[in-house]
């Protein structure tokens, strides 16, 4: 246990802890953690029977650790109390010779801001960008494309689309053994056998007959899809050469669920386009967008920026 100095709270590892505080300092995804599961440590704050604050960590595949929540209770705020949580389980990570400490956290929580300077002040490494998300309705999309109608996201002639389920067998084994020899990985190729993959949704788009690029598209949920990937081959040099792509599949989304149905996607770092145009637009279309930010910190000296 760690009896800080100069403020009149202590620190301790738990492996569960019951009560509504507690629950309320949890994420709503992580509450059942607390009753106790494997792989997990909770550090608490207490001053006497009050609970000031509870961090919540998660082991991670390779040995490190994750923390999925960190909160300290309103009149407790800015009395190092989330600081005293953290280097506790640095600690104790560090004698234990756990790998790297790992932090993810939407830049959309009001938290996010002083959740960086915190880690910051650890010595973790500066945020960086994980994904940008997206979650957007059928109907509110239709709109904003329908009255946005630019040059590149309109669907000229010469630009024809098929949908994966009208693709016979031989087809797709030949589309396969040509991206194949292209370079393209086994994971970016449209026909990868992934589950649950929408068929009249998913579509290839052909520019001039030629393949230009694809849309895989999942059914995720009850009304809701995920935009899994979307590749452009780079036939073309055009900026945003897969909008009417984009637009096709949306309209086809709105017509095929309905107004309220919901789509899903996430985009990289590795795609920097794709992530500008979302940043400049999906406050337009999406009721939600965020950035995913990560952290890391390792005890051998240097932070390092991956993951
Ligand atoms: C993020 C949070 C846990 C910080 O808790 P805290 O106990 O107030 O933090 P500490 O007092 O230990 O502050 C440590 C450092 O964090 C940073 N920090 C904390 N609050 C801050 C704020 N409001 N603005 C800017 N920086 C802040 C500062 O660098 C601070 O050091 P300093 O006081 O010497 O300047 C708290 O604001 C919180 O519970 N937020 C809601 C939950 C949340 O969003 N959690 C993060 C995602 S899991």
């Amino acid at each position: 246990m760690l009896t800080p100095n100069t403020h009149p709270f202590t620190v301790e590892r738990r492996n569960a802890i019951v009560g509504a505080e507690a629950q309320r300092m949890t994420f709503p995804a992580y509450r059942q953690l607390l009753d106790g599961a494997p792989g997990h440590d909770i550090f608490v704050a207490f001053q006497g029977t009050e609970l000031c604050g509870l961090a919540l960590w998660r082991e991670s595949d390779e040995g490190g650790r994750r923390l999925l929540s960190v909160f300290t209770a309103s009149v407790w705020r800015r009395k190092g109390v989330a600081r005293a949580l953290m280097r506790q389980a640095q600690k104790i990570y560090c004698t234990a010779g756990s790998g790297k400490l790992a932090a993810f956290w939407s830049d959309s929580l009001p938290g996010a801001e002083p959740l960086s300077r915190l880690l910051a002040s650890l010595g973790w490494s500066t945020p960086a960008l994980d994904c940008v998300r997206i979650s957007a309705n059928a109907q509110q999309t239709k709109v904003w494309s329908d009255s946005r109608r630019m040059e590149r996201m309109t669907v000229r002639p010469g630009i024809e689309f098929r949908e994966f389920g009208a693709v016979t067998a031989s087809e797709r084994a030949e589309i396969d053994g040509l991206l194949e020899a292209e370079g393209v990985p086994g994971r970016w190729r449209p026909f990868d056998p992934l589950v649950n993959v929408n068929q009249q949704l998913s579509l290839l788009m052909y520019r001039n007959m030629n393949l230009d690029g694809w849309m895989v598209v999942q059914n995720s949920g009850p009304g809701e899809v995920w935009f899994c990937s979307l590749y452009n081959r780079g036939l073309s040099t055009s900026a945003g050469a897969l909008m009417p792509l984009l637009v096709e599949v949306c309209r086809r989304h709105h017509a095929a669920f309905g107004p309220t149905g919901r789509w899903r996607y996430n985009t990289g770092p590795e795609h920097p386009g794709m992530a500008a145009f979302l940043d400049r637009y999906a406050g337009e279309f999406a009721d939600f967008h965020d950035r995913h930010l990560y952290s890391t910190f390792t005890f051998s000296g240097a932070p390092i920026a991956t993951v």
